[in-house]
């Protein structure tokens, strides 16, 4: 997968990178203020949250699968391989904010994802994250390759699933909320997941 996001990013596709801005974060999560110490961002695309995040923030750490995702924000940004987020310190950050990265995920790497984003977040800090859900009972994309799935964002979980992941990793769900995609039959859950 990391040549593939590597591909992407060389190619600058806002397509497949998004390139959501911090504003629209702030209304998706219903983050309070953004103003952090300290904030994790999980799969940064074009960056351009990232280098916002980097202007009001004291310590920025960027994480992603792609190198050429992290050039775009070293130097501004900490930058993290998402396989190395344990460099990152227990208890150190007041926010994690992943949007549009867990559907691109297998099970395995977002149940990872989520004992580290617990271990790393202080005892007041907050993970925002967004994972998307399939709103057809009987969704042929569910029985599509996990590569294909992975590339085309179609790695649909339930918030039963996530909530499971989050209580066994010793953290807990405070807010929850739903978008839906009804053009695509996708459902975005939105979670504020908090230390248990
Ligand atoms: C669809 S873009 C979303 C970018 C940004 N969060 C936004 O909302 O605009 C997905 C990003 O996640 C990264 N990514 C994909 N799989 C990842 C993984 N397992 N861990 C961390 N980042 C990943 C990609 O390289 C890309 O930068």
């Amino acid at each position: 997968m990391k040549e593939y996001w590597d591909k992407r990013h060389k190619e600058n596709s806002k397509w497949y990178l998004t390139g959501t801005h911090l504003s629209r974060y702030k209304g998706i999560f219903n983050i309070p203020e953004l103003k952090f110490g300290t904030v994790v961002e999980i799969g940064v695309g074009l960056g351009h949250a990232t280098k916002a995040l980097c202007g009001i923030s004291e310590k920025v750490y960027a994480v992603d699968i792609s190198s050429v995702a992290l050039k775009r924000v070293a130097g501004k940004a900490i930058a993290i391989k998402s396989s190395k987020m344990s460099n990152i310190p227990s208890a150190c950050a007041d926010a994690i904010i992943c949007h549009l990265v867990a559907q691109h995920m297998l099970d395995a790497t977002l149940d990872n994802q989520i004992r580290e984003a617990i271990r790393i977040l202080k005892p007041d800090g907050v993970f925002y994250l967004q994972f998307a859900e399939s709103m057809q009972e009987a969704d042929e994309r569910e029985t599509f390759s996990d590569e294909t799935k992975m590339q085309e964002g179609f790695m649909f979980r339930s918030l039963a699933t996530v909530a499971h992941m989050v209580m066994e990793h010793g953290g807990k769900i405070t807010q929850e909320g739903t978008v839906n995609i009804r053009k695509h039959f996708i459902r975005w859950h939105i979670v504020h997941i908090c230390k248990g």
